[in-house]
């Protein structure tokens, strides 16, 4: 089978990069990229690209080659579906907050939705693709929405995870570690497999192509974020203990790097992680093992949340304890809002619960993030439900440059690693700020020495 037509429900944060990266990679490929968000829709087909909703890195490049060539963002859902021969699902799976599993396992309305619109709309045979990062036997639910509602067609369902990260989303894309597919073992299943592989083979080598089944497929993908996101909780929980000791987190990490069999990667610690996935894949794993009784393995990859939420906590006490106790109407800067450097997505960003915390003790926030606006922040906020939205508004401010933000403030605290806090003139922010002048480096970006130099009261995370 030769796949022309691919749609792509869910025009978000993996559904928009990965279907530009197939469409730029695959031009005799139709890419149709559907959203129910119609003001979404009309951001992805603003005649400016850098207007798109989502920003990345090269990302608005891509979008301009292929718009319009192959490559289509619409709001007709069911047109799409019609057309297609491939269908990736690629909407959101977050956590639920309701009812059974409410705080842990992940919300498959979405998912569900998706599979009652393909199964009332398709007229011939399809395949389906899960892209969303979903429960381990997902599929065999869809599977049977679809076999049980739909118009007697056959559906093969594929598992095929996304590991871009955010940030890097297009380099991760367009040169991938490996690309994993997993279907059934039938004959029409290994038909399937087979044509996704051929759309990835335009531009992947085979041998990174890896074909398994559903169930490897679905559950590699929570392991690998499981596995990810172990690492910054592990050097998290080290970086107390040097705090304590004297030992310095980034020395040790750089040491136990050079290790071939540890590697030097994802072992910097920060404020915590953030993002819509480490939390929400880890949550659903534990929910998984709980549900088949193995408590001991549940509460093994709790305990990396555990770390995580703790490391958030301790950041936000500690910049209460070394401003002698009180933030109370004290003015205190966020350089940083996002969950990593090269996004605008803030989901689950440390920045939020570590502002939610210094609100409690009546600081005044004020942020300054290249991308991220001030109604994205209040809503991030808001959406705890700690206070009223208007204490919120009336708490946070924000500012168009770094140094307008630190202008009288008490301290600064760095949440996201963004390049450019490193070039700053940072005499002249120390100059404007209240003195004593602190600031707390929860991205250890920073140089600690110029920055005492300065007059500066520093703080990083693990020294
Ligand atoms: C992650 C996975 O990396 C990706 O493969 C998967 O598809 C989705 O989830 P993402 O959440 O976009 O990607 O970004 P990632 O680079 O993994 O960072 C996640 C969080 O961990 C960020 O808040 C980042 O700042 C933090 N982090 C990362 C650290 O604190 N220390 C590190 O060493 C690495
Ligand atoms: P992710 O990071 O997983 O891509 P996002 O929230 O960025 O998550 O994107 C998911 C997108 O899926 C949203 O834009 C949402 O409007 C869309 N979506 C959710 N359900 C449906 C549906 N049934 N049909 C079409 N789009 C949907």
């Amino acid at each position: 089978m030769k796949i022309t037509k691919i749609c792509c429900i869910g025009a978000g944060y993996v559904g928009g990069p990965t279907m530009a990266v197939i469409a730029q990679k695959c031009p005799h490929i139709q890419v149709t990229v559907v959203d129910l968000n119609e003001q979404r829709i009309t951001d992805w087909n603003d005649p400016n690209t850098d207007n798109i909703p989502i920003y990345e890195p090269g990302l608005s490049e891509i979008v301009a080659e292929a718009r319009g060539r192959n490559l289509f963002f619409s709001t007709e859902v069911e047109k799409a579906i019609n057309e297609a021969q491939v269908i990736f699902i690629s909407v959101n799976t977050p956590t639920k907050t309701y009812g059974k599993g409410k705080g842990m396992a992940a919300d498959l309305k979405y998912i569900e939705l998706c599979a009652r619109q393909i199964a009332k709309v398709a007229k011939e045979n399809k395949i389906v693709v899960e892209k969303s990062t979903l429960p381990v036997r997902t599929a065999e639910a869809i599977k049977s929405i679809l076999d049980n509602t739909g118009n007697g067609v056959q559906f093969q369902i594929l598992s095929n995870p996304e590991f871009l990260a955010e940030g890097t989303a297009v380099t991760d894309l367009l040169n991938p570690d490996r690309i994993l597919i997993g279907g059934d073992t039938t004959p029409e299943g290994e038909e399937a497999i087979s044509a996704l592989v051929d759309v990835y083979a335009n531009w992947v080598d085979k041998e990174k192509i890896l074909t398994t089944n559903v169930w490897s497929s679905e559950l590699s993908k929570l392991t690998a974020n499981a596995f990810l996101a172990q690492r910054i909780s592990s050097i998290n929980a080290m970086s107390e203990l040097c705090e304590k000791t004297g030992a310095d987190v980034n020395e040790v990490a750089r040491a136990i790097g050079m290790d071939s069999r540890i590697g030097p990667k994802f072992l910097k610690a920060s404020v915590g992680f953030g993002g819509s996935c480490f939390q929400k894949d880890i949550l659903n794993l534990v929910y998984i093992a709980k549900s088949y009784g193995l408590n001991e393995v549940a509460d093994y990859w709790e305990q990396v949340i555990i770390m995580n939420d703790h490391q958030k906590k301790r950041f936000s006490s500690k910049i209460v304890q070394t401003l002698y106790n009180t933030v109370a109407d004290k003015k205190i800067t966020f350089l940083g809002w996002a969950f990593k450097k090269d996004t605008n997505d803030t989901r689950e960003s440390a920045a939020i619960y570590v502002a939610d915390d210094l609100i409690n003790e009546q600081a005044k926030i004020t942020v300054y993030d290249p991308k991220v606006s001030k109604i994205k922040i209040l809503n991030d906020l808001n959406y705890l439900e700690t206070r009223s939205a208007e204490e919120n508004h009336a708490t946070v401010s924000t500012f168009a440059n770094a140094y307008d933000a630190c202008k009288d403030a008490h301290a600064i605290a760095v949440l996201t690693e963004w390049d450019e806090f490193t070039t700053y003139d940072w005499q002249k922010i120390y100059d404007s700020m209240h003195k004593p002048a602190f600031l707390f480096d929860g991205r250890n970006i920073l140089d600690a020495k110029k920055l005492e130099a300065i007059g500066f009261i520093y703080n990083g995370i693990g020294s």
